[in-house]
């Protein structure tokens, strides 16, 4: 087939593209990469170019590309019933289908499952749940939402807000007032290098409580944060982390919310990673793996003790006003229900579990002693490999050096494989669908020791 030699002028000239570099991107000095088609863990360009997708798209393609039963289901429901709304008890075979099968699935303790469209929105409709239940519950003043630095939790106003990385904020007059930051849960980035694990927890801790005591318990209404730190740098928590941060918010009255965007549906390896780390959380974000991205779809999982509370507010207030157009859209429902079922028929979430394991293994096996290598960790199918300028001393890179994007760009180069510099830090992350096979494991790691020889030496 002839390539359309006008769609790299058409995209310059009439595509505005999120997380990008606008001007160098509209003077030509970044390529327009035109993905046609994909297929397992590969995806391929106009050019004809296959690359092999170690990030899954943005962490969301889990089962991986071509899967016809999804894209089936989704040819059906579009010619069954392409749209109806949810709105005053409406809904579909799929959508229905579909809250049942993510309650049967959710941690303990969890009541109903309210769908939106991606990741920001339902963390959007997190925090009007929670303003709401609070103004119901009698206590007005308790709205303030506790993020950590380094949480990824959307890039609208208020996720954008609840996000701790500095390039969502400058220059959009971000964070809101209703939203403040805590100490990010990373040991390896520990400001005293002399703290134990231990330690760093404790100290983790300490400033929580000194947050709520110099704010007031009864101004802070939740604390939002990913099981694993995603795109703040892919760092799981130290040992002890989530049970004794939860302990300082069941004494305050403070709400927790998972955000599961990356981890919900098998990341680590597990169905949830609340349940991967002993969370006990109000609230769950959900979105990526429910439909492993084939069509958007996202949700908020609400649990009994929220849900009582918003029943009562109805009772007192009439129908909640809170609604998408989208809301249960049955194309995504019917991804939905396809995709959950493909994950179980497979297995995907147990090789997730193995394959993601073999893969942090043979990454440190590989990189482990490199000069420039600081740290190497991750979980499930999560890994990330952080580089430092001199790894006794840990001291980092100047972020002008851009160490992490060379070596992305140098592996995809040399490689054709995709993995990603994360935004704050020189650090590599990779997050591949849940159906890497050990082979493709090993070009992976490979791949990424010629890259950062080719860059670091
Ligand atoms: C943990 C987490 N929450 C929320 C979001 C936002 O999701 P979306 O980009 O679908 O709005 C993301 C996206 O990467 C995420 O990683």
């Amino acid at each position: 087939m002839l390539k359309n030699d006008q769609l790299d002028s058409w995209d310059r000239d009439n595509f505005f593209h999120p997380s990008t570099h606008l001007a160098q991107h509209a003077r030509g000095e970044s390529p327009t990469r035109v993905i046609k088609t994909a297929s397992g863990v590969f995806i391929e360009d106009r050019d004809g170019n296959r690359l092999l997708d170690a990030f899954a798209g943005l962490y969301c393609v889990n089962v991986g590309y071509g899967r016809s039963e999804i894209a089936d289901a989704i040819a059906d429901q579009a010619r069954e019933l392409a749209y109806y709304h949810a709105y005053v008890g409406h809904g579909t075979e799929a959508s229905i289908t579909l809250s049942k099968m993510i309650l049967d699935r959710a941690p303990k303790n969890m009541s109903k499952v309210y769908f939106g469209l991606g990741g920001s929105d339902a963390n959007e409709t997190n925090v009007k749940l929670i303003w709401y239940y609070n103004n119901i519950l009698g206590r007005p003043e308790k709205k303030k939402i506790i993020s950590r630095w380094r949480g990824y939790h959307g890039s609208g106003l208020v996720t954008g807000s609840l996000t701790g990385l500095e390039l969502f904020h400058k220059k959009f007059d971000l964070p809101l007032s209703q939203v403040i930051h805590t100490e990010a849960p990373y040991y390896y980035r520990r400001e005293d290098l002399d703290q134990s694990e231990e330690q760093f927890v404790a100290h983790c801790v300490a400033e929580l409580e000194a947050q709520i005591a110099r704010e007031g318990a009864d101004t802070i209404a939740a604390f939002i944060g990913e099981p694993i730190l995603g795109t703040g740098g892919i760092v799981p928590p130290p040992a002890g982390y989530w049970p004794a941060i939860q302990a300082v918010l069941k004494k305050h009255d403070i709400l927790l919310v998972a955000d599961e965007v990356v981890t919900g549906f098998g990341r680590l390896g597990s169905m949830f990673g609340s349940d991967h780390y002993g969370l006990e959380p109000d609230l769950i974000t959900i979105a990526k793996g429910l439909t492993s991205a084939y069509a958007p779809l996202s949700g908020s999982i609400v649990s009994d003790k929220m849900w009582k509370v918003l029943e009562q507010g109805t009772d007192e207030n009439g129908p909640i006003g809170h609604g998408w157009t989208y809301s249960a859209h049955p194309i995504g429902a019917a991804a939905g229900v396809a995709n959950l079922k493909l994950l179980d028929d497979l297995n995907l979430i147990g090789n997730a579990g193995d394959v993601g394991a073999y893969l942090q293994k043979t990454m440190a096996e590989a990189l482990g002693d490199h000069p420039n290598v600081g740290d190497i960790r991750g979980e499930g199918m999560l890994c990330a490999v952080e580089f430092v300028k001199d790894r006794d001393n840990r001291q980092f890179f100047d972020a002008t050096d851009k160490i992490g994007p060379q070596v992305s760009a140098k592996l995809l180069e040399q490689s054709k494989v995709i993995a990603r510099a994360m935004p704050q830090g020189d650090i590599l992350g990779f997050a591949p669908p849940f159906c890497l096979s050990r082979v493709e494991a090993d070009t992976v790691v490979e791949a990424t020791q010629r890259a950062v020889t080719a860059v670091l030496g």
